[in-house]
């Protein structure tokens, strides 16, 4: 005989769903929390690195004196610490949602083919970001330049076309990686609504023009030796 109604062949226990969706989300905020720090540090070393150009001076004096900070090795190991959760916080969700043959984030952005295109290329911006970093802290951190020869360094590492094309692609890569990430760390906290929607979009691209434009500009600068 068979029953009136078929159950579910697999089921998933009450507390077993509550402890798998705990984790989901505090997957996704974490992720989201150490993505916005990560901004703010972009922010902090473009704005060191604004004056390498127009007043290399003060742009050596700032490297020596950020050298010479007792708080300079926990803010690097708070630096790595968040970038180790980010990278691996990132990979955990990713394959979550692949498990899930998650598409809604794409289907719901057809009609904006930049958002699309940032949140379709997230991992491919996010490797090129990594395979950059690699590369530029054996350049200029491991070891550090000398104090007092920072843009000197500088100017030697970005002299070399591969470098150079390196910093430009990481560049590029930072700015796509922010325009789907501002938008979507908001997202996962729980900050963006109908109202404020569309100036977090707006306020993110500007925000990834502007550090994407600035590393840019800089690497082009430094290449070409501007006011040496
Ligand atoms: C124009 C492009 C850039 C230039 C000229 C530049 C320059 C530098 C320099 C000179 C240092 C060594 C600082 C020191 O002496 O202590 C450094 C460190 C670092 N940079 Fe950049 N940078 C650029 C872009 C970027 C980008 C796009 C990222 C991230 C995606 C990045 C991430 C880092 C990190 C993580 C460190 C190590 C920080 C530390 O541990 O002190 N940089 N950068």
């Amino acid at each position: 005989m068979r029953p009136l109604k078929e159950r579910p062949d697999r089921q998933i226990p009450p507390f077993a769903a509550f402890a798998r969706m705990t984790l989901t989300s505090t997957i996704r905020n974490a992720n989201a929390l150490s993505g916005l720090s990560l901004v703010l540090f972009l922010q902090v070393h473009l704005g060191g690195l604004t004056s390498v150009l127009g007043a290399p001076a003060s742009f050596e004096a700032y490297a020596s004196g950020l050298h010479h900070n007792l708080w300079l090795k926990p803010l690097e190991l708070g630096l790595g610490l968040t970038s180790f959760l980010h990278i691996s916080l990132s990979l955990q969700k990713a394959l979550r949602n692949r498990q899930a043959g998650n598409t809604a984030d794409l289907v719901s952005r057809r009609g904006e083919p930049l958002a699309a295109w940032a949140s379709r290329s997230k991992t491919i911006a996010g490797v090129i970001t990594l395979g950059f970093i690699g590369l530029h802290l054996q350049q200029l951190r491991f070891p550090r330049p000398l104090d007092g020869h920072e843009r000197e360094a500088l100017v030697h590492v970005l002299q070399q076309p591969f470098s150079l094309a390196m910093y430009c692609l990481g560049a590029l890569a930072i700015g796509l990686h922010l325009v789907h990430g501002a938008e979507a760390a908001h997202r996962s906290l729980g900050w963006l609504d109908p109202s404020n929607k569309s100036s977090i979009r707006f306020g993110g691209r500007m925000l990834a023009a502007l550090v994407s434009g600035g590393f840019l500009l800089i690497s082009l600068g430094l290449a070409l030796d501007v006011g040496a």
